[in-house]
């Protein structure tokens, strides 16, 4: 059963037992399809329970889809498999280590915009002349490498002085306010395996067997903490393919893939050469685009897709972004006209600043669309503000409370909170209790009085939520009431933008209550909920299962595949980015990655111009199409296929017969 339609190396991968195992094999060649199918087989032979088996996985998703697809065979128990990505498995591991670690049992989780927030704060208090000048991403990345125990590569330059002095400072902070960032979520589980060896064996002997898809993106942290797991039985899977390492920019390390095999003795090592997903001139074109790379393991991917009409990968080039994006909604239609379904289809691009025409043009056109990964719902404002008030509600934490205080405005500045903060300090407590505590402060009635009305508000919140007859309008209702409707159209330059921002708090709503009622109207399951939308759990973007066309960036396109597949902006500056893009052989691979995501279409598009900064300017076509080998691809200069043939008689014949229609 778990053999069935595999070819021989995928059945020796799946037939392996005990021992280090590397899957070096290109895209779309049955990697994942492997790792799945040695799952099940595991369980039902017996080789490992389910409970023993930790799958660590690119997305939370892909996760599930995993556990689904060896229930289909095995049942229940495959629910007990441990899958899931290393963000979400560190967390699950400081939940239930917390006090070993010294948590608060109810810690938070913090993200990027929160730590730039702390930053700030601590820049001001250690008085940083010119603080204002300091690029706290830039600084926020140093003290991560700082943390990780990566050198920074750079001079020693005042950045580096300034994060050096941070680092340990922040780190005491999140400590301070009981909230982990992303970077705990692998520093923690570290942490406790180092300090504690017998916390270390124990799970060490929970995991028989350990598994890693998309091991080319491991990082040398996540290398440190699957070390630390794999304990003596070194049953270790790991799947990847270097072509496809594109986070190098976040600290992978391809070299862990590379020299697998010398670190673990007697690693059997299978290489897949067929592909199964694309059809041959868009592997051709693959192959091509990639071989242009210098160190790399050369492999050449055949094309055993059983899909029997093989079409040339095209490139459109279009005027503008505006002609660009109607060109793509216009070929969506064509091809739901020719029976493909929304969800087959897929929007690729580089940058998420190019999704904004491309969903209007969508829009237009009533084509319904879900962008998924990064920017999306989540990542607004408004939804942002709203997690913090549900967050501030059940798990009350400072970081939280700051950015609360005065949204909407509540006369509470910065001259106010400075006052609240310096009580705190000086009287040992928390920022929440300070802003209770108001009275016994120089603060002035009207700032105190907005201190209260937020607190009212907030304690009466999670009734509005979670106790019978709790539902979505009265979460909204509370929500207006507190003037936080009024402030979001003020936010805004015209109605209709306002509008539509507050129809982002409507889908959150939608999203939260169908989570609470499927899962659970409880505290336990809201607090899951905000968990979940911390580590960007897919599963919340609700409709997934939807049939719609799929919005996102190359970086997120990983591991998945699509009949039709668009890749937008073909261009210098764009691919390789300009800003993003330091590493070329990067920024190649992930071309690969995206064309690679093609069953059997592939649509490039190039514009002539590009808005920036206000003005157009003209756009060059990216070397990697320049590297190409042209007979590889098509190009349509005008941004149209010529018609021709069969195709042109019938649209001759159409147009006549409309004439005779409008004749009668
Ligand atoms: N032996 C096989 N016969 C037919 N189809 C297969 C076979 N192996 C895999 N496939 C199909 O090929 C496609 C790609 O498989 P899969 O996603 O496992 O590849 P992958 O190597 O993980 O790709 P990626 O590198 O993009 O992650 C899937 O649709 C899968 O069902
Ligand atoms: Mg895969």
């Amino acid at each position: 059963m778990w053999y069935s339609g595999l070819n021989p190396e995928q059945q020796r991968a799946v037939a392996h037992n005990y021992g280090p195992l590397l899957i070096l094999a290109g895209a779309g060649s049955g990697k994942t399809t492997v790792l799945v199918s040695r799952t099940g087989r595991m369980i039902a032979e017996g080789v490992a329970k389910a409970e023993q088996i930790l799958v660590l996985t690119f997305t939370n998703k892909a996760a599930r889809e995993l556990k689904h697809r060896v229930s289909v065979k095995i049942g229940k128990s495959a629910k007990k498999i441990s899958a899931g990505t290393f963000h979400s498995f560190g967390l699950q591991l400081i939940k239930k280590y917390h006090k070993e670690l010294e948590l608060d049992e109810n810690f938070g989780i913090i993200d990027t915009s929160d730590s730039f927030a702390i930053l700030k704060e601590m820049l001001k208090e250690i008085k940083v002349v010119g603080r204002d000048k300091y690029d706290l991403e830039h600084l926020y990345n140093l003290i991560q490498n700082i943390r990780n125990k990566k050198h920074n590569s750079t001079i020693d330059d005042e950045y580096h002085q300034m994060a050096e002095i941070l680092a340990p400072k922040y780190e005491k902070r999140l400590n301070l306010l009981s909230v982990v960032d992303f970077e705990s979520l692998l520093l923690k589980p570290l942490e406790l395996f180092n300090k504690f060896p017998d916390i270390k064996a124990e799970v060490q002997a929970q995991y028989t067997q350990i598994m890693v898809d998309e091991f080319q993106d491991t990082n040398a942290t996540q290398m440190k903490l699957i070390n630390h797991l794999i304990g003596p039985h070194d049953n270790l899977s790991v799947v990847g393919d270097d072509d496809q390492s594109i986070y190098g920019w976040r600290g992978a390390e391809v070299q862990n893939i590379l020299n697998f095999p010398k670190e673990h003795k007697n690693c059997e090592v299978i290489k897949l050469e067929r592909n199964y997903r694309s059809i041959s001139s868009i592997l051709h074109f693959a192959n091509d685009v990639i071989s242009k790379n210098k160190s790399r393991h050369g492999k050449v991917l055949k094309s055993e897709s059983k899909k029997v009409k093989d079409h040339i990968p095209e490139l459109f080039i279009l005027e503008n972004e505006e002609a660009e994006s109607e060109f793509i909604a216009s070929e969506i239609l064509n091809f739901i006209k020719e029976g493909y379904k929304p969800k087959d289809i897929a929007i690729l691009y580089r940058s998420n600043s190019q999704g904004a025409w491309l969903e209007s043009a969508l829009k237009k056109n009533r084509i319904e669309y879900t962008i998924t990964g990064g920017s999306s719902l989540f990542e607004r404002k408004e939804v942002k503000d709203l997690v913090a008030f549900i967050r501030q509600a059940i798990q009350s934490k400072d970081v939280t409370l700051k950015r609360i205080i005065n949204v909407p405005p509540r006369g509470i500045g910065e001259t106010t909170i400075e006052k609240l903060n310096e009580y705190a300090k000086t009287k040992g407590i928390t920022f929440a209790e300070s802003c209770r505590l108001w009275r016994e402060q120089d603060i002035i009635a009207k700032a105190g009085e907005g201190i209260d009305g937020l607190f009212y508000f907030l304690s009466e919140l999670p009734k509005k939520m979670v106790s019978p007859g709790a539902n979505e309008t009265s979460f909204l209702e509370a929500f207006r009431e507190m003037g936080y409707r009024e402030y979001v159209y003020s936010l805004s330059d015209d109605a209709s933008v306002g509008e539509r921002k507050w129809g982002l708090v409507e889908i959150f709503a939608r999203i939260l209550f169908s989570f609470l009622e499927k899962n659970g109207m409880n505290l336990f399951m809201l607090k899951e909920f905000l968990d979940r939308l911390m580590l960007r759990d897919e599963m919340l973007s609700g409709d997934e299962e939807e049939n719609k066309v799929q919005l996102m960036t190359l970086h997120a396109s990983k591991g998945l595949e699509f009949p039709v597949v668009m890749l937008c902006g073909i261009e210098e500056d764009l691919l390789p980015h300009k800003n993003l893009g330091q590493d070329v052989d990067e920024e190649r691979r992930l071309f690969y990655v995206g064309i690679t995501r093609a069953q059997e279409y592939l649509l490039m598009t190039k514009c002539l111009e590009r808005k920036k900064n206000g003005a157009f300017r003209k756009v060059a076509m990216s070397r990697f199409l320049l590297d190409a080998n042209p007979e590889l691809y098509k190009i349509y200069p005008r941004g149209v296929r010529p018609v021709s043939g069969e195709k042109r008689t019938q649209l001759v014949s159409d147009f006549l017969k409309s004439l005779d229609a409008k004749k009668l």
